[in-house]
């Protein structure tokens, strides 16, 4: 298994590119499915979520190429249902029902199970197909899907914690093939469905209020290939900030449109972070002795997104003051917090909201990452700490960040990826 040991303490400065955004990505993957015709993807991160959803690709039957940022799918036919093997290893392989559904009226797949940042059901994902006309049941882990025909209608996407994105992605994707118009409410308003939108727009959907919580799908009889590009990694974006911020460096980063950050500059300038943007690329200047202390609570985009919080909790520890930090997206979401203290962190958790008191001296420990954001988190802290960190289970961020440590060492962070 590999770590990252990091040696804290060290201004990070420099320039940072930016990949494209995983998980716009993944659903584009998926959507490739609804044609048989190849559609090409550029801005594609090296991530291992995406070699993965490759292979399933390619254990349905599609060809899959993938270098130098272009991915071509090309769903000629398609052979079979998405394998345990594949679905267990990644909760987005859920992407494929819609698409799946539409292309081939009948899919089988396994239920993705939980996972450590909560439980994470799909009842909205499957409450929105049958209100397309499919039949589904539930048995022995696997889903069965099927529909003699998909019927537009009016769905209502809203559950407990706002809407879902995957959720989205996979009732828009059946709902471009079906007969006559779906409105969905409650829809996600993440970019990543908006850029969805726009591939599906590219291969012929038509589609109205993208962007907007409300999206109307008119149904057509097919749709053709296409080529698209990823939008940037806003998390990933948010995670070099807050690497800025956390060493007292300076960063330049290529970027990202504002619309797309919804909360996250706001918050952070409020609490006195410095933006500087020149033509298209913004420098942020950390010295986090004179941030102010925040209180923040994720929620469904333009809210603050869920998966900048663990990342945003390494910050806020070296935060003059009391922060408090509430989860409303994964209230369980927290395996960082016990990581954390152990660098010396001194935070309670309360139900689902961290109370944060800054400044803690982070000193240099063993870690382990339990997921990709917690993972991001603690090699946060461990750049600001003072002293050695190993950071361990690292293929959780490799999952999700593209070559972290080498983007960290170019800019002066003291990393290094062992074999443990
Ligand atoms: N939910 C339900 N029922 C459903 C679906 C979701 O109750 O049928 C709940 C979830 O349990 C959660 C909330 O609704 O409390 C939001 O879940 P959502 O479905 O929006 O999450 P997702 O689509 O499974 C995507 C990202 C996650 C990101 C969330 C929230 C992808 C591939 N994954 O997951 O990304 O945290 O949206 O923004 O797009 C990550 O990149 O680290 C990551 C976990």
């Amino acid at each position: 298994m590999q770590a990252f040991r990091i040696q804290g303490g060290k201004s990070l400065r420099g320039e940072v590119a930016i990949g494209g955004a995983k998980n716009a990505g993944l659903p584009a993957m998926a959507a490739a499915l609804l044609t048989q015709d190849p559609v090409v993807l550029s801005n594609v991160p090296d991530l291992d979520d995406i070699r993965l959803m490759g292979k399933i690709l390619q254990n349905l039957g599609c060809e899959f190429a993938f270098s130098g940022g272009t991915a071509t799918i090309a769903a000629k036919y398609i052979d079979g249902n998405p394998e345990y093997e594949f679905v267990r290893q990644m909760r987005a392989s859920i992407c494929l029902l819609g698409p799946m559904l539409a292309r081939m009226r009948r899919v089988t797949m396994p239920l993705p199970g939980g996972c450590v940042i909560g439980q994470r059901p799909i009842d909205l994902h499957l409450h929105g197909l049958r209100k397309l006309g499919c039949e589904i049941f539930l048995q022995n882990g696997l889903i069965h899907a099927s529909a003699a025909s998909l019927r537009g209608t009016s769905i209502f996407l809203g559950g407990r914690y706002g809407s879902t994105v995957t959720g989205t992605a996979n009732i828009l994707c059946a709902a471009t093939l079906a007969k006559g118009t779906t409105i969905i409410q409650s829809a996600s308003c993440e970019p990543e469905i908006v850029d969805l939108c726009r591939l599906l727009v590219a291969m012929g959907a038509k589609i109205d209020g993208i962007g907007g919580p409300t999206l109307t799908i008119d149904g057509v009889d097919g749709l053709r290939g296409a080529s698209h590009r990823l939008i940037a990694d806003r998390i990933e974006f948010g995670t070099f900030v807050i690497a800025a911020l956390v060493t007292h460096g300076s960063l330049s980063l290529p970027d990202i449109p504002w619309f797309h950050q919804g909360a996250f500059e706001d918050i952070l300038v409020r609490s006195g972070a410095i933006f500087e943007r020149s033509e298209d690329r913004i420098i942020v200047r950390g010295d986090r002795s004179y941030l102010r202390p925040m209180e923040l609570a994720t929620l469904p985009f333009p809210g603050f997104p869920t998966d900048l919080q663990a990342p945003m909790c390494a910050l806020l520890t070296q935060i003059n003051g009391i922060s408090v930090l509430t989860e409303r997206v994964y209230p369980q979401r927290f395996m960082h917090v016990g990581e954390l203290c152990r660098m010396g962190a001194d935070i309670i958790l309360e139900n689902a909201t961290s109370i944060v008191k800054g400044p803690s001296a982070l000193s240099g420990a063993p870690v382990m990452a339990s997921d990709l954001r917690s993972g991001a988190c603690l090699c946060l802290a461990a750049l600001a700490a003072k002293g050695e960190s190993i950071v361990q289970r690292i293929y959780h961020i490799d999952r999700g960040y593209e070559h972290l440590d080498e983007k960290l060492h170019r800019v002066g962070a003291v990393i290094e990826r062992e074999s443990m």
